[in-house]
């Protein structure tokens, strides 16, 4: 028989059938999203009973480590994997010594997580923007940043969250070699099963900007083009992730994630590892702004973004939503 015709129109393949009834999108939908792939970064300041909330990012605020804890107790109860913590030190030096400071905001909040909310795994950032004076991942030597200089330095910071207890440690320096260098520290520290999860591909993007106004961490001059990925670039993420495995990363991230969900999808075809992305703080800010204006509906634009990261091949997604996207997700019924 021909093609064409009105036998033909009725052979068409109607993809509206599968559509038409919520159990049957439920049947055929092929992505879940749920808090158990969240992970809810949180910034932990110094002292007690503070909370400051961070102008860029409505929802956001920095908190004590008390508070931290009190917040956590919240995270896992609304199912939420996991959080990420970025310590903002009292006093910033040189040295970046804070960083390794096992009584600094981040090892106290640890200790504190781990009691309120044991069942959370608890990631902890590992950089120094945030306890150097000039604001860089590392530190400088003859006006550029100095790779191996700055590695025995992250291993120490490293080290110490471990000690503190954190179960992931993630180092978003990119500095060369620091996978290796911080899977060599733990292990002679009798630390072989906290676990690295690796920002392996962290492009040099402008979705940073209130994330640096939260951790005070903007550089005092130039920015971070010489360590960070130039955004047009999708092959060369693919090496930094197999270097990083080799090194001994456990997970990968890719960050940001919206703009990079090719890179996402490019990892996940060829690697076996677990893969989060990292759904950031410019990301977060401008559906924020623009649902404040009434021009986004913010609650089904963040599950379709969440959603989308998933789809790309993301298992972890790291959000400043996890909260609100985890009360959603629970009022749909699907939590
Ligand atoms: C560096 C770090 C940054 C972010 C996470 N870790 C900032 C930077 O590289 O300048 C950004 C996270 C976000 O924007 O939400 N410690």
């Amino acid at each position: 028989m021909g093609v064409g015709g009105d036998n033909a129109i009725k052979r068409f393949w109607r993809g509206r059938r599968l559509r038409e009834a919520p159990a049957m999108r439920g049947l055929v939908r092929e992505t879940s999203l749920s808090p158990a792939h969240m992970i809810c970064p949180l910034f932990v300041v110094p002292g007690v009973n503070r909370r400051e909330p961070v102008s860029s990012m409505p929802g956001v605020a920095r908190l004590s480590p008390d508070l931290a804890a009190g917040e956590c107790g919240r995270l896992a109860a609304l199912g939420i994997g996991g959080v990420l913590l970025f310590g903002i030190p009292g006093a910033k030096s040189a040295d970046a010594s804070g960083a390794w400071d096992a009584n600094g905001p981040v090892p106290e909040a640890i200790r504190l997580i781990k009691a309120r909310a044991p069942g959370l795994v608890v990631v902890t950032d590992v950089c120094l923007c945030e306890y150097t004076e000039n604001g860089h991942c590392g530190f400088i030597r003859n006006g550029r940043i100095d790779n191996d200089l700055t590695l025995p330095a992250l291993a120490r910071a490293a080290l110490a969250h471990t000690e503190a207890g954190a179960d992931l440690v993630a180092p978003s320096d990119m500095m060369d070699g620091r996978v290796l260098r911080i899977r060599e520290a733990l292990d002679a520290a009798g630390f072989n099963t906290t676990g690295i999860l690796a920002y392996a591909v962290k492009y040099a993007s402008a979705f940073y900007g209130p994330f640096r106004e939260a951790a005070g961490s903007v550089p005092a001059h130039g920015d971070r083009r010489s360590h960070q990925m130039d955004p047009a670039n999708a092959r060369e993420a693919v090496r930094e992730a197999r270097a990083d495995l080799e090194e001994g990363a456990d997970m990968l991230m890719v960050k940001p994630a919206l703009a990079y969900l090719d890179i996402v999808r490019a990892l996940r075809d060829r690697f076996d590892a677990p893969i989060a992305c990292y759904n950031v703080s410019g990301e977060y800010a401008a559906v924020k702004a623009a649902a404040a204006n009434g021009w986004l509906d913010e609650r089904r634009v963040v599950l379709e973004a969440l959603v989308s990261m998933r789809r790309a091949g993301a298992d972890i997604v790291i959000t400043y939503h996890a909260p609100d996207a985890a009360r959603w997700l629970r009022e749909e019924g699907s939590a």
